[in-house]
């Protein structure tokens, strides 16, 4: 696997290839309904714009995470024990993980896993700059493909604690969910925990409101995938055709996003011609939302135990804490 080293932070490129950016485009733009891979969503563009998203005031999820952690990180270190291997998936900016390494007692190492490479690169280093004392891999890869572990890690015998936040959990469908929870299963074995951050259910204005600021973040966000497609796969998307539309499906239990055309337009992406009509929806990202209850069923499908859950006073926010067994 290639490999670059910083002084501080390994970094190892799984990233997918651009084949399959453009298999999965085509396929999505073919079928009816039109879908996108919401993963696609974070090239450097759209990592950073995800960014913006979390410091705007309608966006409560990264707050709210934030401030449980703050409470709750030396329970956490408490509970996890000194000399563990951290591993977090989706890994963003690092922000939250912080709080965490800040609390733990002598961590063996910690792995930040993204797609985004260079975004996920950059944040590497920067978190080796104030943790010197741990060592850092960051793993380009795409977590719902089969991860090569990268050493030291993939031979130490410390106990494995997995950091999923963001309730990023919540954008694969709930039998997906499932799924990519049983397949990171084993990595944990024996002994292992895992943080994984879940958007709780709410009322409608509430939700709807995160997903659609005021300043247009979000509809930007949503539009970098069409910008993105028109960069990399020689589209030629007209974004001002285009609009971005986010809703709570409440009987789904999912916010949803789409990319909507404003006309009867053709687009050619990669040598191939897709035609729309006006009203017609991509849809970008389900962003599902689940009680307590409800999310433990699903882990427990997947062989997870529940070990915790913790919350915010204003019950907006969760975190699950399960254990391997
Ligand atoms: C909703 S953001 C959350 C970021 C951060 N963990 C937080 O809590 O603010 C989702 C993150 O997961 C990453 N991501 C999405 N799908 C992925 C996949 N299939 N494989 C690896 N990373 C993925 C994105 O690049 C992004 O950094």
């Amino acid at each position: 696997m290639p490999s670059c080293s910083s002084p501080k932070v390994s970094f190892i490129d799984q990233a997918p290839a651009r084949e399959s950016f453009a298999d999965a485009v085509l396929a999505g733009l073919g079928r009816r309904p039109r879908t996108l891979p919401a993963k696609f969503f974070y090239d450097r563009a759209g990592s950073e714009l995800f960014d913006r998203i979390t410091d705007l005031p309608e966006y409560y999820p990264t707050r709210t995470e934030i401030g449980i952690l703050r409470q709750e990180a030396p329970r956490l270190a408490r509970m996890i024990g000194p000399g563990a291997q951290l591993i977090e998936f989706g890994a963003g900016s690092l922000a939250k993980v912080r709080l965490i390494l800040s609390a733990l007692e002598a961590p063996e190492g910690f792995t930040a896993i993204d797609i985004s490479g260079s975004h996920l690169k950059a944040a590497a280093e920067e978190l080796a700059r104030d943790y010197p004392q741990v060592p850092i891999a960051a793993l380009c890869a795409d977590y719902t493909r089969p991860l090569t572990l990268p050493e030291p890690l993939a031979s130490s015998s410390a106990r494995r604690v997995g950091f999923f936040p963001g309730s990023t959990i919540g954008n694969f469908e709930p039998d997906a969910a499932v799924d990519f929870l049983a397949t990171v299963h084993p990595i944990f074995e024996p002994r292992g925990l895992f943080i994984v951050g879940v958007d709780l259910k709410k009322d409608r204005a509430t939700l709807e409101a995160a997903y659609n600021d005021s300043a247009g973040v979000t509809a930007a966000f949503n539009l970098n995938m069409l910008e993105r497609i028109n960069r990399e796969l020689e589209g030629n998307f007209a974004l001002e055709r285009f609009r971005h539309r986010a809703f709570y499906n409440e009987e789904k239990g999912r916010i949803e996003m789409h990319l909507v055309s404003l006309a009867d337009q053709v687009v050619s992406v990669a040598g191939r011609t897709f035609s729309f009509r006006k009203g017609e929806s991509i849809h970008t990202e389900s962003s599902y939302k689940y009680a307590i209850g409800e999310f433990q069923s699903l882990a427990a499908r997947a062989g997870w135990l529940p070990a915790g859950v913790l919350t915010d006073p204003e019950n907006l926010f969760s975190l699950h804490l399960l254990k391997t067994g």
